[in-house]
């Protein structure tokens, strides 16, 4: 499509609690992204195949214990890691779709206690998204999923928690970069349902509607 060969790519990120069915949309985003003829990579956060990665992955699968300030600053060197490839393909016109990011980091963290004021700062000047669609599940929905309870987090305790802190988080994001940044959707419903509600959402910032150069997180 002409729109999306011209100008820079989309930013798109998605969140939500462990089992709310973000990665099994998001997989099928960059799909339809890719069939309509649109450049789309999917960059998934943790980044479990890097150094750090390996690092994070034996902690979340509790083979490793770490203080709850390292491994907050692991995540966000994870991002780190990963932002320079993320603008350069949002320079060549890929639109780049996250599967978490720095919201999860502060949204899980803060759970366990740790203060905004020491969540915020490692993330700031990142790539800004241009849109972050945060998927809603009652957490006991989402505890009846297949595979819940695997990972470290995934209590309903935990996700009751998690889900708090995203509120906070939200207001962070629209006082900070707009209202327009944060928008919540319904994962609850078919598969083809929920990625009718995100496709209804996506169209117009991946058809035309980014300009200017990406922004900075927090900035
Ligand atoms: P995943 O299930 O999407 O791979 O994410 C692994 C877990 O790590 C999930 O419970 C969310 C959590 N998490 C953080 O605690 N901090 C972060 O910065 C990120 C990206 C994820
Ligand atoms: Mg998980």
């Amino acid at each position: 499509s002409s729109s999306s060969t011209s100008g820079r790519g989309a930013f798109i990120v998605f969140e939500g609690l462990d089992r709310c069915g973000k990665s099994t949309q998001v997989a099928r985003l960059v799909d339809k992204l890719e069939r309509d003829g649109h450049k789309a990579r999917l960059q998934k956060f943790p980044d479990r195949t890097t150094a750090i990665g390996k690092m994070i992955d034996a902690y979340l699968q509790s083979k490793a214990e770490m203080d709850d300030h390292a491994i907050h600053l692991l995540f966000a060197a994870n991002r780190w890691e990963c932002a320079a490839a993320i603008r350069r393909d949002l320079d060549d016109g890929v639109t780049v779709i996250a599967d978490r990011y720095a919201f999860s980091g502060i949204a899980f963290s803060s759970a366990k206690g740790l203060p905004f004021t020491f969540c915020l700062p490692p993330d700031t000047a990142l790539p800004l998204p241009d849109i972050t669609l945060y998927l809603t599940l009652p957490p006991s929905v989402a505890s009846q999923r297949s595979a819940f309870g695997v990972e470290r987090y995934e209590t309903v305790a935990i996700q009751t928690a998690v889900r708090e802190q995203f509120g906070l988080v939200a207001n962070e994001v629209k006082k900070r970069h707009g209202d327009g940044r944060w928008v919540e959707v319904s994962a609850e419903g078919s598969i083809e349902e929920v990625e009718s509600r995100i496709w209804g959402l996506v169209d117009s910032v991946v058809n035309g509607g980014v300009d200017g150069t990406v922004g900075e997180l927090w900035v």
